[in-house]
Protein backbone atom coordinates (compact mmCIF):
# COMPACT_ATOMS: atom_id res chain seq x y z
CA UNK A 1 0.00 0.00 0.00
CA UNK A 2 1.76 3.51 -1.36
CA UNK A 3 1.27 6.68 0.90
CA UNK A 4 -1.61 7.91 -1.77
CA UNK A 5 -3.60 4.42 -1.33
CA UNK A 6 -3.54 5.44 2.43
CA UNK A 7 -4.45 9.03 2.12
CA UNK A 8 -7.19 8.00 -0.20
CA UNK A 9 -8.54 5.31 2.28
CA UNK A 10 -8.28 7.83 4.91
CA UNK A 11 -10.20 10.47 2.80
CA UNK A 12 -13.01 7.49 1.87
CA UNK A 13 -13.59 6.87 5.26
CA UNK A 14 -14.67 10.17 5.98
CA UNK A 15 -17.01 10.75 2.56
CA UNK A 16 -18.76 7.15 3.52
CA UNK A 17 -20.15 9.06 6.64
CA UNK A 18 -20.95 12.61 4.74
CA UNK A 19 -24.19 14.04 5.65
CA UNK A 20 -23.40 17.27 4.17
CA UNK A 21 -26.17 17.91 1.59
CA UNK A 22 -29.80 16.34 1.72
CA UNK A 23 -28.42 13.49 -0.62
CA UNK A 24 -27.17 11.78 2.05
CA UNK A 25 -31.15 11.06 2.94
CA UNK A 26 -32.11 9.22 -0.10
CA UNK A 27 -28.69 7.66 -1.13
CA UNK A 28 -27.65 3.36 -0.22
CA UNK A 29 -23.94 4.03 -0.54
CA UNK A 30 -22.02 6.73 -1.33
CA UNK A 31 -20.04 6.70 -4.42
CA UNK A 32 -16.12 7.60 -3.77
CA UNK A 33 -14.84 6.55 -6.30
CA UNK A 34 -12.21 3.33 -7.30
CA UNK A 35 -9.38 2.01 -9.75
CA UNK A 36 -5.76 2.66 -9.24
CA UNK A 37 -5.04 5.34 -7.23
CA UNK A 38 -1.23 5.87 -8.22
CA UNK A 39 -2.51 6.33 -11.54
CA UNK A 40 -1.74 9.22 -13.73
CA UNK A 41 -5.10 9.40 -15.90
CA UNK A 42 -8.37 10.27 -13.97
CA UNK A 43 -11.85 10.01 -15.28
CA UNK A 44 -14.76 12.35 -13.54
CA UNK A 45 -18.42 11.65 -14.32
CA UNK A 46 -21.50 13.37 -13.02
CA UNK A 47 -22.93 11.45 -10.34
CA UNK A 48 -24.16 7.43 -9.71
CA UNK A 49 -27.28 6.36 -10.98
CA UNK A 50 -29.20 3.31 -9.74
CA UNK A 51 -26.74 1.15 -10.26
CA UNK A 52 -23.70 2.78 -8.59
CA UNK A 53 -25.91 3.76 -5.60
CA UNK A 54 -26.80 0.05 -5.29
CA UNK A 55 -22.79 -0.83 -5.31
CA UNK A 56 -20.75 2.23 -4.55
CA UNK A 57 -18.99 1.51 -7.54
CA UNK A 58 -18.84 4.21 -10.52
CA UNK A 59 -20.30 3.56 -13.74
CA UNK A 60 -21.32 -0.12 -13.56
CA UNK A 61 -24.68 0.61 -15.50
CA UNK A 62 -24.68 0.76 -19.26
CA UNK A 63 -23.18 3.83 -19.64
CA UNK A 64 -20.77 2.39 -17.09
CA UNK A 65 -20.21 -1.01 -19.54
CA UNK A 66 -20.07 1.48 -22.87
CA UNK A 67 -17.13 3.33 -21.11
CA UNK A 68 -15.59 -0.23 -19.88
CA UNK A 69 -15.72 -1.11 -24.13
CA UNK A 70 -13.92 2.43 -25.08
CA UNK A 71 -11.58 2.04 -22.44
CA UNK A 72 -10.79 -1.78 -23.87
CA UNK A 73 -9.97 -0.17 -27.15
CA UNK A 74 -7.56 1.92 -26.04
CA UNK A 75 -6.23 -1.57 -24.28
CA UNK A 76 -7.15 0.60 -20.75
CA UNK A 77 -8.71 -1.54 -17.79
CA UNK A 78 -9.87 -0.10 -14.55
CA UNK A 79 -6.99 -1.34 -12.93
CA UNK A 80 -4.97 1.35 -15.27
CA UNK A 81 -6.93 4.27 -14.39
CA UNK A 82 -9.25 5.92 -11.32
CA UNK A 83 -12.71 6.55 -11.92
CA UNK A 84 -14.63 9.09 -9.64
CA UNK A 85 -17.56 11.51 -10.08
CA UNK A 86 -18.37 15.45 -9.40
CA UNK A 87 -21.10 14.16 -6.63
CA UNK A 88 -20.75 10.85 -4.42
CA UNK A 89 -24.56 10.04 -3.56
CA UNK A 90 -27.34 9.46 -6.67
CA UNK A 91 -29.48 12.81 -7.00
CA UNK A 92 -33.01 10.94 -7.47
CA UNK A 93 -36.65 12.36 -7.38
CA UNK A 94 -39.11 10.04 -5.43
CA UNK A 95 -42.56 9.70 -6.75
CA UNK A 96 -44.29 7.17 -5.55
CA UNK A 97 -42.74 3.95 -5.59
CA UNK A 98 -40.93 5.61 -8.64
CA UNK A 99 -36.75 6.56 -7.93
CA UNK A 100 -35.92 8.69 -11.57
CA UNK A 101 -32.37 10.17 -11.87
CA UNK A 102 -31.49 13.31 -11.99
CA UNK A 103 -29.07 16.50 -12.56
CA UNK A 104 -27.43 17.73 -9.35
CA UNK A 105 -28.50 20.67 -7.98
CA UNK A 106 -25.86 23.53 -7.68
CA UNK A 107 -26.04 23.91 -3.78
CA UNK A 108 -25.24 19.39 -4.08
CA UNK A 109 -22.32 19.88 -6.17
CA UNK A 110 -20.49 22.78 -4.01
CA UNK A 111 -21.81 20.71 -0.96
CA UNK A 112 -20.21 17.64 -2.68
CA UNK A 113 -16.90 19.79 -4.14
CA UNK A 114 -14.45 19.51 -1.42
CA UNK A 115 -14.30 15.59 -1.57
CA UNK A 116 -13.25 15.67 -5.36
CA UNK A 117 -10.97 18.56 -5.14
CA UNK A 118 -9.22 16.62 -1.77
CA UNK A 119 -9.39 13.14 -4.52
CA UNK A 120 -7.30 14.85 -6.63
CA UNK A 121 -5.22 16.59 -4.75
CA UNK A 122 -4.09 12.90 -3.11
CA UNK A 123 -3.89 11.31 -6.67
CA UNK A 124 -2.24 14.30 -8.75
CA UNK A 125 -3.17 12.65 -12.08
CA UNK A 126 -1.42 14.48 -14.82
CA UNK A 127 -4.17 13.87 -16.93
CA UNK A 128 -7.95 13.73 -15.73
CA UNK A 129 -10.97 13.08 -18.74
CA UNK A 130 -13.91 15.05 -17.72
CA UNK A 131 -16.75 13.25 -18.78
CA UNK A 132 -20.13 15.77 -19.96
CA UNK A 133 -20.70 18.99 -19.50
CA UNK A 134 -21.41 18.90 -15.79
CA UNK A 135 -17.88 17.60 -15.02
CA UNK A 136 -16.41 19.39 -17.80
CA UNK A 137 -17.55 22.34 -16.15
CA UNK A 138 -15.45 22.02 -12.34
CA UNK A 139 -12.68 20.33 -13.91
CA UNK A 140 -12.12 23.06 -16.85
CA UNK A 141 -14.00 26.10 -16.73
CA UNK A 142 -17.54 27.08 -15.48
CA UNK A 143 -18.66 27.84 -19.35
CA UNK A 144 -17.45 24.71 -20.91
CA UNK A 145 -19.18 24.11 -23.81
CA UNK A 146 -19.48 20.34 -25.12
CA UNK A 147 -19.91 21.64 -28.81
CA UNK A 148 -17.40 24.37 -28.54
CA UNK A 149 -14.45 22.46 -26.91
CA UNK A 150 -14.99 18.59 -26.53
CA UNK A 151 -11.46 16.87 -27.42
CA UNK A 152 -9.25 19.86 -26.58
CA UNK A 153 -6.66 19.59 -23.58
CA UNK A 154 -6.72 22.88 -21.11
CA UNK A 155 -4.55 23.66 -17.89
CA UNK A 156 -6.15 22.99 -14.60
CA UNK A 157 -5.18 22.91 -11.04
CA UNK A 158 -6.09 19.35 -10.86
CA UNK A 159 -3.52 18.19 -12.97
CA UNK A 160 -1.37 19.63 -15.98
CA UNK A 161 -3.64 18.76 -18.36
CA UNK A 162 -7.62 18.02 -18.94
CA UNK A 163 -9.46 17.03 -21.95
CA UNK A 164 -13.47 16.59 -22.48
CA UNK A 165 -15.42 13.89 -23.80
CA UNK A 166 -18.81 13.17 -24.49
CA UNK A 167 -20.65 11.17 -21.44
CA UNK A 168 -21.23 7.78 -22.17
CA UNK A 169 -24.60 8.12 -21.39
CA UNK A 170 -25.05 10.90 -23.83
CA UNK A 171 -23.11 8.18 -26.12
CA UNK A 172 -26.16 5.74 -25.58
CA UNK A 173 -29.20 8.30 -26.05
CA UNK A 174 -28.09 8.58 -29.75
CA UNK A 175 -28.71 6.06 -32.59
CA UNK A 176 -27.39 5.09 -36.11
CA UNK A 177 -25.42 6.64 -37.19
CA UNK A 178 -25.41 9.15 -34.59
CA UNK A 179 -24.53 7.02 -32.00
CA UNK A 180 -21.28 5.26 -33.63
CA UNK A 181 -20.12 9.09 -34.11
CA UNK A 182 -20.31 9.65 -30.51
CA UNK A 183 -19.22 6.30 -29.49
CA UNK A 184 -16.00 6.59 -31.84
CA UNK A 185 -15.37 10.48 -30.49
CA UNK A 186 -15.21 8.76 -26.89
CA UNK A 187 -12.80 5.97 -28.18
CA UNK A 188 -10.86 8.94 -29.71
CA UNK A 189 -10.60 11.11 -26.50
CA UNK A 190 -9.63 8.52 -24.24
CA UNK A 191 -7.11 7.14 -26.92
CA UNK A 192 -5.88 11.48 -26.78
CA UNK A 193 -6.09 11.65 -23.14
CA UNK A 194 -3.55 8.75 -23.06
CA UNK A 195 -1.26 10.02 -25.39
CA UNK A 196 -1.10 12.86 -23.35
CA UNK A 197 -0.17 11.14 -20.52
CA UNK A 198 2.65 9.54 -21.93
CA UNK A 199 3.73 12.75 -23.32
CA UNK A 200 3.78 14.57 -19.90
CA UNK A 201 5.84 11.86 -18.53
CA UNK A 202 8.08 11.66 -21.77
CA UNK A 203 9.03 15.41 -20.80
CA UNK A 204 9.19 14.89 -17.13
CA UNK A 205 11.72 12.00 -17.92
CA UNK A 206 13.84 13.89 -19.79
CA UNK A 207 13.82 17.13 -17.59
CA UNK A 208 14.89 14.44 -14.66
CA UNK A 209 17.70 12.92 -16.58
CA UNK A 210 17.81 14.51 -20.14
CA UNK A 211 19.33 12.36 -22.96
CA UNK A 212 22.98 12.47 -23.92
CA UNK A 213 22.78 13.49 -27.47
CA UNK A 214 24.07 11.22 -29.72
CA UNK A 215 22.55 8.38 -27.35
CA UNK A 216 19.45 7.09 -28.65
CA UNK A 217 16.54 7.60 -25.99
CA UNK A 218 14.94 4.35 -24.56
CA UNK A 219 12.08 2.60 -25.88
CA UNK A 220 9.24 4.64 -24.81
CA UNK A 221 6.33 2.60 -22.99
CA UNK A 222 6.91 -0.40 -22.30
CA UNK A 223 3.63 -0.22 -20.07
CA UNK A 224 0.49 0.85 -20.91
CA UNK A 225 1.17 4.79 -20.29
N1 LIG B 1 -22.93 8.47 -14.76
C1 LIG B 1 -21.97 9.16 -14.08
O1 LIG B 1 -21.72 10.33 -14.35
N2 LIG B 1 -21.31 8.52 -13.14
C2 LIG B 1 -21.53 7.24 -12.82
O2 LIG B 1 -20.86 6.74 -11.92
C3 LIG B 1 -22.51 6.56 -13.54
C4 LIG B 1 -23.19 7.19 -14.51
Amino acid sequence: MTLIDERLEELKSKALACSDCPLAQTRTNVVFGEGNPNTPLVLVGEGPGANEDATGRPFVGRAGQLLDQCLAENRITRKHVYICNVVKCRACIIEGRSVKNRPPRQEEVSACYHWLKEQLEIIKPLVILSLGAPASNIIIHKDFKMTRERGIFFPTQYAESAIAALHPAYVLRQHGAEFEAARASLVADIAAARRKVMEIKKELAEKAAPQPENKPAPPQELSLF
